[in-house]
């Protein structure tokens, strides 16, 4: 089995590859050519926002590859500065644009609220949501989903009724796998994405998944991927370096046993970015 090749299929019956490129920062000093090499390291699944700023970089190096479009799974998200019917649309067109593409495969909202201080939060989140139907519906993106939203704020979207989203993005990783708000969606054939798979290297470094990856034979990062595989959860690694890009789609060589499954879930707290949706970001 290669995951490269491989796919999840989403609540609408929609295919995605098993894992994803991820961008944020992925182009910063080097443009298009980090994305170049994640296309021919074999990605073909790509994770931006317009929050990355680096949409016509990716877009770029798309049509520089002569892949064909449908090949390719291209996946951005509205920014919290965005949100409301009119934004969504209008970010969706821009997003577009940069892509240099007439259609996405999923669209997502980045996070649930636009900031902690704004009320009727639940009101712009429905709006934002209620407008990404309609571009499902019209047929300009294949799914839609959310991210970084807690089972609080899914239930918004539930109570507007329309739709069921087919993502929840959420930071996930060895040491901060959020199991409740993984179950929840488990349970309501909501895919759940692993932001971070890596915990950004904070846990490549912890004693266990050191431990684990000298047995079997993996780095501590295919450890981790292949983890998240395996709670069926899609990872999206981002890497600078072809070797590294290549070395985090080749984790299909190995299987990690249901007792040393059982440790990584159950490790101590480790390697969380701080980000959470409704406070205020730790500092660490
Ligand atoms: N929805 C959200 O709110 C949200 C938030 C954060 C991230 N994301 C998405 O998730 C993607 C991934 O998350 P992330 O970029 O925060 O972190 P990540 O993928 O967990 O980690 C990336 C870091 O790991 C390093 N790395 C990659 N492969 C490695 C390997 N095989 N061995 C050792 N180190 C390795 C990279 O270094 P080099 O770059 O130097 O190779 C980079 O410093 C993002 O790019 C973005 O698409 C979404």
């Amino acid at each position: 089995m290669r995951f490269m090749y491989d796919c999840f299929e989403l609540n609408n019956g929609i295919k995605i590859p098993c894992i994803g490129f991820g961008t944020y920062k992925a182009t910063e000093g080097k443009g298009a050519e980090v994305i170049k090499a994640a296309l021919e390291a074999g990605y073909r699944y790509f994770d931006t926002a317009a929050f990355y700023n680096n949409e016509e970089e990716i877009g770029k190096a798309v049509q520089e590859s002569g892949i064909k479009r449908e090949e390719l799974f291209l996946a951005s998200k509205v920014w919290k500065s965005d949100m409301g019917a009119e934004g969504t649309k209008r970010s969706f067109e821009e997003s577009l644009r940069r892509l240099g593409t007439d259609y996405l495969d999923l669209y997502l909202i980045h996070w649930p609220r636009p900031d902690l201080e704004t009320e009727e939060w639940k009101a712009i989140l429905t709006e934002t949501w209620k407008a990404a139907e309609e571009l499902y519906r019209e047929g300009r993106v294949r799914a839609v989903g959310v991210s970084n939203f807690l089972p609080h704020h899914l239930e918004v979207l539930f109570n507007a009724g329309g739709v069921c989203p087919a993502v929840n993005q959420i930071e996930f990783h060895p040491g901060y796998t959020q199991e409740f708000t993984l179950n929840y969606c488990k349970e309501r054939d909501i895919l759940v994405q692993a932001w971070s798979p890596l915990g950004r290297k904070r846990v490549l470094e912890h004693p266990l998944l050191v431990e684990l990856s000298k047995k079997y034979k993996v780095s501590p990062a295919q450890l981790c991927i292949r983890y998240a595989l395996k709670r069926h959860v899609l990872p999206l690694p981002k890497a600078s370096s072809p070797e590294r890009m290549k070395e985090n789609l080749e984790v299909s060589g190995f299987e990690i046993s249901r007792e040393d499954m059982y440790r990584i879930s159950s490790m101590p707290s480790a390697g969380w970015s701080g980000e959470h949706p409704d406070f205020e970001r730790e500092r660490f």
